[in-house]
């Protein structure tokens, strides 16, 4: 059976797509699946982490990452898929045709958003390109910080969009960007972090929602 396809789309710049695809694809390794990651931005930030995490673990390294076009990646997703329980798909800001093929593939797509109205009214774009699809996406709340008013002003307005949100969400955390400078996720660097437990909760959800329970498969480091 082909694996799982997680899409993280928003035309939003700086939402936090790299930062998601990058944690939950080091999740999902440490918890033995197996995982592919394409980078779909010219801008190569999910690439630079990969080859980071490739000096730094050598033949520990199981992930498997490619960069590829917009014409490319939807032929990448499918073949990745029949190799690997996980393919995660990072896409491009302000890029329309790009999202849309990235979109096109998925089982689930993932929409970060900052807990800011301007944030959340960009969504819309994304939201519509999802639908148009007719994709399962979610919303995925980004940069939260703890106790703060604000939030529930923003759960009114996540709640007016035309997909749900998860209910677990990624708060402003340090961990977050100094596992990524080493090529790793929270899950590896900083393993009882509150960040390695957002990564987890969040990735179960997504499990829930693709149906993913079986057993990982074994996959050789590269
Ligand atoms: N939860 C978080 N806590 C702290 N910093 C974060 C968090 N999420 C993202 N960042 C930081 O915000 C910046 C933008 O994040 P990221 O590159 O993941 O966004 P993006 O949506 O991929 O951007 P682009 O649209 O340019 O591709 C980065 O510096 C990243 O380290
Ligand atoms: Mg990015």
């Amino acid at each position: 059976m082909a694996g799982k396809i997680i899409t993280i789309a928003q035309h939003k710049g700086g939402a936090g797509k790299t930062t998601i695809a990058a944690q939950l694809a080091a999740a999902f390794m440490k918890r033995g699946w197996r995982v592919a990651t394409i980078d779909a931005d010219p801008q190569g930030s999910l690439t630079m982490w990969s080859v980071t995490r490739n000096h730094r673990l050598a033949d520990a390294n199981t992930l498997t990452h490619v960069q590829a076009t917009s014409w490319q990646v939807r032929r990448e997703a499918e073949r990745l898929s029949q190799e690997n329980d996980i393919v995660i798909i990072d896409s491009p800001p302000h890029a329309d045709s790009e999202a849309s093929v990235a979109i096109r593939c998925a089982d689930i797509v993932l929409v970060p958003a900052q807990p800011s109205a301007l944030d959340i009214w960009a969504v819309k774009p994304t939201v519509n390109l999802i639908l148009r699809e007719g994709k399962q996406g979610v919303v995925v709340m980004n940069r939260v910080v703890a106790r703060s008013k604000l939030n529930e002003m923003i759960c009114d307005k996540v709640a007016m969009l035309d997909i749900p949100a998860l209910s677990q969400c990624f708060g402003n955390r340090v961990a977050y960007a100094t596992s990524i400078i080493q090529g790793l996720g929270a899950v590896e660097s900083e393993p009882y972090s509150p960040a390695a437990l957002e990564v987890q909760a969040l990735m179960a959800e997504v499990c829930i929602r693709t149906g993913l329970k079986k057993q990982p498969r074994e996959k050789k480091a590269a």
